[in-house]
């Protein structure tokens, strides 16, 4: 299952949707790219999840820089001016946190969301600029997983590059790597990634996680539905469709499927498709990698970086890697 889609991104979204559709719904088992859960509303839902008692990622990889901004870029910056990049743009405290810390060893920094969302940046720019008056906010509009055209850095700068909220767990691994190997030739000798992994870790934790009492995460699931109806004039009933999440031990992989709850045919006018569901059929959605021990240094190894340091909390539920150009 491919995560990202391999479509051109120069194609209108609506085609690039009709086509992702025929794509994964004419396959066997069927599937859906997890990047068509990213509408404004998906993108309010997972906002929603990151909230969550039962979604610990996040306060738990919040919770890292807490204890450990400072060190985190002390070690990136060794001395030199940090100038911070970071891929989806985050308008939240984690980054805040890490901007505070640099801010305590320079007078001012260069700040950098990078973001296919339009409003996404503006929205950091506007909260980083209010929280900051020594940042200074400089977004970029573009789809990372394309590579990145970065501004060249002064001489006496380090780029520190944030990919963090365990945003690569969503790749399979070999596009994890060669996203990263994209990345990498974007950096200059001496520049830094730092990368937030989820860990593998205790199954009932994990199903929770991505099965929330709130029903929350069944809602995001369900979006892509909402989605292609909207946008495909398709006319999938949202009520026979259930959110399932399984913990896929052999892979070290959370996913997320859509289960058709009884026999039934949907079509896609503006895809051209019909499609049959056997009653207990799925649709996958989503592949959420956990880290086990090594994987990340490995990952980031053969993307071309040199791991140097790893920040973790103290159940040992997140990872923090700091890799070096
Ligand atoms: C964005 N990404 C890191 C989330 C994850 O945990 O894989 C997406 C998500 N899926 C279900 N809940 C959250």
């Amino acid at each position: 299952m491919a995560i990202l889609s391999a479509l051109t991104p120069s194609l209108p979204l609506r085609e690039r949707i009709a086509l992702s559709a025929r794509e994964g719904l004419l396959c066997r088992p069927k599937w859906l790219p997890s990047w068509l859960f990213y509408d404004d509303a998906g993108s309010v839902l997972f906002d929603q999840i990151t909230e969550l008692p039962e979604y610990y990622l996040t306060r738990t990889e919040r919770g890292i820089f807490e204890t450990n901004a400072d060190d985190v870029v002390a070690q990136a910056a060794r001395g030199a001016q940090l100038r911070i990049t970071e891929l989806g743009a985050g308008t939240a405290g984690k980054t805040q946190l890490l901007l505070a810390a640099a801010l305590c060893r320079q007078e001012r920094i260069v700040y950098e969301p990078v973001d296919v969302s339009a409003s996404a940046l503006t929205a950091a720019q506007e909260m980083i600029e209010q929280e900051f008056l020594t940042v200074c906010v400089e977004p970029s509009a573009m789809d990372y997983t394309d590579g990145l055209t970065l501004e060249p850095r002064k001489q006496n700068e380090r780029r520190l590059v944030l990919y963090i909220g365990s945003s690569i767990g969503n790749f399979e691994p070999a596009e994890a790597e060669a996203l990263l190997a994209r990345m990498r030739e974007s950096l200059e000798p001496g520049d830094c990634l730092l990368l937030g992994v989820d860990l593998a870790k205790d199954e009932h934790l994990l199903l929770a996680a991505y099965d929330d009492a709130a029903g929350v995460t069944a809602d995001f699931n369900k979006n892509m539905l909402v989605r292609l109806n909207r946008e495909l004039g398709a006319d999938f009933d949202l009520d026979a469709f259930k959110h399932r999440a399984l913990w896929n031990a052999e892979a070290s992989r959370m996913e997320m499927h859509l289960e058709s709850v009884r026999a039934q045919k949907v079509n896609l006018a503006a895809a051209n498709l019909e499609v049959q569901f056997k009653a207990g059929e799925t649709i996958h959605t989503e592949n959420s990698y956990k880290y086990r021990r090594g994987d990340a240094e490995r990952l980031l190894r053969s993307a071309g970086f040199r791991p140097e340091l790893t920040w973790t909390d103290e159940h040992g539920w997140f990872a923090v890697h700091l890799a070096r150009v």
